[in-house]
């Protein structure tokens, strides 16, 4: 591939992956090769509005200075140790990370998928060392459309078929209800249900709210019903939808919080568990664990991120700019083009008419433009820019979409 010949590297660079790269994804014909803030350049110099910061995980935006001069700093020093040896950032990170939280413990992974599993397990073994509940009866309730990641158990209580089919056997231990319906959650609790497990907004499912007091009901029938409440806010928290955590807006505190993406600031993957004493201290020594979680590398990047977040100004802007978003897609609504606009914050999920196009046929026009987001089931398209994006960025990668519904 030669850099000299621009016009045919983008068209190299994507044959080539297509020839060696397993096609469990459909990219957008973008060749990206560097990136700063909210802006990412392709191979053939031309600019691109990232409105999609890797689904979260580029909250703070690309090359954030604070966080490479971090990551810099830190690969100087020890990158991994292993949990075989202590190092000199794993105590803090787990004190502060803890600490934000409002919690206990912290339980390090790499991946969202990781620590969603580590969140079933230790729910699992919680239900049988705490609960009282017989060995292999455990039960965790989900909700439909839900998207918590690709392990084959995490497939396992997935209701999309592509993400499911021809992966089974599944796992069993799963109960699936409809998001935002405490009546059929209600119904399917039993005695040997030890958790719940939701996305207080539905990511993947196209940013879908719940109703108006859905989580603070879950949390009063899971405290009633001695069942932990486990938020997956690996893609909602972090100050994306304009405060710390999603479930912040309905005033909710859950048993575990599992975090990812943006914990690792966009440099590295970083994950965790974080909950009581009383639910993570099930673990023992052997039981459960990642040659990579907790490394240094990630301890550092992932302090510096709970620094820049413990000063509340990101979350600030998510909540301001966000009301400027949805006020603006709100005004696109019934005008043709867009069915429906949900979402909190700078998250956003914009149902484009069918007959316009599919999310696809409007991600691949907005790219013609300039802009990049990434489409999900059918004609919706997400919108969830990096939180440093500028107001003017933003109204511009806006008035693009108005012209390619236009
Ligand atoms: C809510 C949620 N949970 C879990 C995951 C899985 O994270 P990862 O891709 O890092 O395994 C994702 C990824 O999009 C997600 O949005």
């Amino acid at each position: 591939m030669s850099s000299t010949h621009p016009v045919s590297s983008t068209q190299e660079a994507i044959a080539s992956a297509e020839a060696h790269s397993a096609h469990n994804y459909h990219p957008l014909p973008v060749v990206v090769s560097s990136a700063d803030g909210a802006w990412m350049t392709d191979v053939e110099g031309r600019r691109y509005l990232d409105m999609l910061a890797g689904y979260s995980a580029l909250n703070f935006g690309h090359g954030n200075r604070r966080l490479i001069d971090a990551a810099k700093a830190q690969l100087d020093r020890v990158t991994l140790t292993s949990r075989a040896f202590h190092h000199d950032r794993f105590a803090d990170f787990c004190a502060r990370l803890a600490e934000f939280c409002g919690m206990e413990m912290v339980l390090p992974m790499n991946t969202g998928a990781e620590a969603v599993e580590t969140a079933v397990k230790t729910a699992r073994k919680w239900g049988y060392r705490v609960k009282g509940v017989p060995d292999g009866m455990a039960k965790i309730i989900v909700a439909a459309d839900n998207f918590h990641g690709r392990t084959t158990t995490i497939v396992s209580f997935s209701t999309d078929p592509e993400a499911r089919a021809d992966y089974g056997p599944y796992t069993p231990g799963f109960e699936i209800v409809p998001y935002g319906d405490l009546a059929a959650m209600d119904q399917a609790m039993t005695e040997n249900t030890v958790a719940v497990l939701l996305e207080p907004i539905q990511g993947e499912a196209g940013v879908l709210v719940p109703p108006p007091g859905y989580l603070s009901a879950v949390r009063e029938l899971t405290r009633q019903r001695d069942v932990l409440f486990i938020a997956d806010e690996i893609q909602s928290g972090l100050g994306r939808t304009g405060r710390t955590f999603a479930c912040e807006h309905e005033d909710v505190v859950p048993d575990m919080y599992v975090l990812g993406k943006a914990l690792g600031g966009g440099v590295v993957p970083v994950s965790a568990v974080v909950s009581s004493a009383a639910v993570l201290g099930v673990h023992r020594p052997g039981e459960h664990g990642s040659t990579f979680g907790g490394n240094p590398l990630a301890c550092a990047v992932a302090l510096e991120v709970l620094a820049m977040l413990r000063t509340g100004e990101y979350q600030q802007r998510a909540a301001e700019l966000g009301d400027h978003l949805h006020h603006e897609l709100g005004l696109m609504v019934g005008g043709g083009a867009v069915e429906a606009v949900r979402g909190r914050g700078l998250w956003a999920g914009v149902d484009v008419v069918p007959s316009l196009g599919t999310g696809r046929r409007i991600s691949e026009r907005l790219m013609d433009r300039g802009v990049l987001v990434k489409d999900t089931h059918g004609s919706t398209i997400r919108i969830a820019p990096p939180l440093v994006i500028g107001k003017e960025d933003l109204d511009w990668g806006l008035e693009q979409l108005r012209q390619v519904l236009r």
